[in-house]
């Protein structure tokens, strides 16, 4: 598959198969985002691989039913968080780039998963708190997004894209490209 394959196949997962992903895949995924750019190469994210069945548990109860679909949590066997270091990123005119380090290093890995037939679902929207205390990670960290990682037991329909002409522009503001 190249990257461009990925990138069409890959599909939010919300759906698990009790299956193991072996040692070195959960490598592979993790060296993606290993080798993520980053603003002045500052690598800001730090990455929590949870594979204790309980703590996967757990942190289901903590995300309240997101996503909805209790099989992401019963059966799959990693759940990956990546937290990140904001003083490690920049900051300019307002924009933190600690987001964008860890969106491009997390999708890296997202991608990385669909070309060994892995799922992934980026979770974002969490209450930050209370699973940054259940997982340790220190106060001047901040958890930006969490993602089950494991065997598909769905293969969604790809969800609706804005077309080019949609949001591409040709130099100027609202002459069309495509
Ligand atoms: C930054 C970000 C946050 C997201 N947060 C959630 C989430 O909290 N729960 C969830 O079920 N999906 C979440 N998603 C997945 C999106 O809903 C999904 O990417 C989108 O609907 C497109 O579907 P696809 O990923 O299958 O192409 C998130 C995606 C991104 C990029």
């Amino acid at each position: 598959m190249n990257v461009m394959q990925a990138i069409e196949n890959r599909r939010s997962i919300r759906v698990y198969e009790n299956a193991p992903v072996s040692r070195e895949q959960l490598t592979s995924f993790l060296e993606a985002i290993r080798l993520a750019p980053s603003w002045k190469n500052g690598q800001c994210w730090q990455v929590l691989v949870l594979s204790d069945r309980a703590q996967i548990m757990r942190l289901g109860e903590l995300l309240h039913g997101n996503p909805r679909r209790e099989g992401v949590f019963e059966n799959v066997p990693y759940f990956i968080a990546v937290a990140a270091d904001p003083a490690l990123s920049g900051e300019e005119e307002g924009k933190s780039y600690y987001m964008a380090d860890v969106g491009i290093a997390l999708e890296n890995a997202c991608l990385a998963a669909t070309d060994m037939g892995l799922g992934t679902c980026w979770i974002g929207l969490f209450d930050e708190q209370p699973i940054k205390e259940f997982l340790g990670i220190p106060e001047n960290l901040r958890l930006v997004a969490l993602t089950p990682l494991g065997v598909p037991a769905q293969s969604p329909h790809p969800r609706p894209r804005k077309a080019l002409a949609d949001f591409v522009h040709d130099g100027v503001w609202g002459k069309p490209l495509v």
